[in-house]
């Protein structure tokens, strides 16, 4: 089996290319790396010690896709390119639309000429907007906040169309909760531009000293220690969910949706009280007011993916804390210069 995976080079992608490469796919990448860089493909060659197809390049692109699907046996795409930061969303919104939409456009558009008709997308948990109870499933109302968001569940939205009147295709919406953490090895990982946005990448740079402490937005929610709740799922429980779900675009099941989640949710501070005591490393913090936008609690109910993809989370908030620790502090630089 072939796959192209656009953004293959980004965080989930690299990890999700390690588990592809274990179970002897071939991987095709096409990234533009506005947001990664080719080390973490080296460093995913070297260790799996397999090799991977790489362009350099714009899923916008046609004449280029048109270039990939000539060359070989496509079996499908893992459709993980795009632009991710909801605070950037607000600011440039055009750029997120563009770039968001359009390379899912065009992918769809040149997979048909070439037949290609499996599709797995990388949705998000922000398409279930502020739910109104818990656990999350799949068949929650959707809404967003954020052109972010938006794009998101555009997407999912063109592809739903796209399906009612190419039902011989087979697509997969993953809906990922919080991807954090790193790949045991420390080899790879997550590397933000700037300061990072989440909570995670956050802790790591305040414990590697390259940031001064963490603000907590809001200790006033309605959680049983007043901070924010969320679902972290470590990112190499994701990738297995994408080789998991591959299962459906074998058997040509149409269009199915899946939570890629653990199922619990974990406070701010206990993601900081967890992570101090298994790096035994002190984090600073104090309170500030909330983030515009933020959510009290979110976790999802993965029951759908446990059964039907046979897929579970394995991973613990312990295991999440020490890798993505492991990563940082062995390339305090990210990809850009290790120690
Ligand atoms: P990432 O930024 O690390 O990876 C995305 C990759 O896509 C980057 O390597 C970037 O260079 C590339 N890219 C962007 N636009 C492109 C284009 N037009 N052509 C070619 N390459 C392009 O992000 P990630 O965290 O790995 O996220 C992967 C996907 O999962 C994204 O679609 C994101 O929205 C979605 N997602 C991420 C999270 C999260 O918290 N990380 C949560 C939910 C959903
Ligand atoms: C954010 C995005 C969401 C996206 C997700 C995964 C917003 C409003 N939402 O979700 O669309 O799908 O990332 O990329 O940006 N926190 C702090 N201090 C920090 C950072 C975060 O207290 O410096 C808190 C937040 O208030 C929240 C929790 O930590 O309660 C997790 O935040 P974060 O990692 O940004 O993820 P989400 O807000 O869930």
């Amino acid at each position: 089996m072939k796959l192209l995976l656009t953004g293959g080079a980004g965080y989930i992608g690299s990890h999700t290319c390690i588990e592809l490469l274990n179970l002897d796919i071939d991987v095709v990448v096409i990234d533009n790396l506005s947001n990664s860089s080719y080390h973490s493909l080296e460093r995913v060659q070297s260790i799996t010690d397999k090799n991977i197809t790489f362009i350099e390049g714009d899923v916008r692109d046609k004449e280029l896709l048109r270039s990939i699907f000539r060359q070989g046996d496509i079996d499908g795409v893992i459709h993980f390119a795009g632009l991710k930061a909801v605070g950037e969303s607000n600011e440039i919104p055009l750029q997120y639309y563009d770039n968001n939409l359009n390379s899912t456009i065009t992918l769809l558009q040149i997979m048909e000429e070439y037949d290609c008709r499996n599709f797995i997308f990388s949705s998000s948990a922000t398409v279930y907007g502020n739910p109104e109870k818990l656990p999350i499933t799949e068949d929650f109302p959707l809404s967003v906040t954020n052109p972010y968001g938006r794009t998101k569940l555009m997407n999912e939205d063109i592809l739903r169309d796209f399906y009612k009147v190419k039902n011989n295709w087979n697509i997969v919406l993953l809906r990922y909760f919080n991807p954090v953490g790193a790949h045991p090895s420390g080899l790879i990982g997550e590397d933000p531009n700037g300061i990072p946005n989440n909570l995670l990448p956050y802790i790591t740079q305040v414990a590697v000293g390259k940031l001064g402490k963490l603000n907590i937005f809001g200790d006033d929610y309605d959680t049983p220690d007043g901070t924010g709740i969320r679902d972290y799922i470590h990112v190499v429980d994701l990738a297995k969910g994408h080789a998991a779900a591959l299962q459906k675009l074998k058997i040509g099941s149409g269009l199915n949706i899946f939570n890629l989640g653990t199922g619990r949710g974990y406070s701010v501070l206990e993601m900081v009280d967890t992570f101090s005591k298994v790096n035994n490393l002190k984090i600073d913090y104090q309170i500030v007011s909330r983030r515009e936008g933020d959510i009290a609690s979110c976790y999802a109910d993965p029951s759908k993916a446990n059964k039907e993809l046979n897929w579970k989370a394995i991973y613990g908030l312990e295991d999440i804390c020490r890798d993505a620790w492991n990563w940082q502090s062995n390339n305090p630089n990210g990809y850009k210069k290790t120690r």
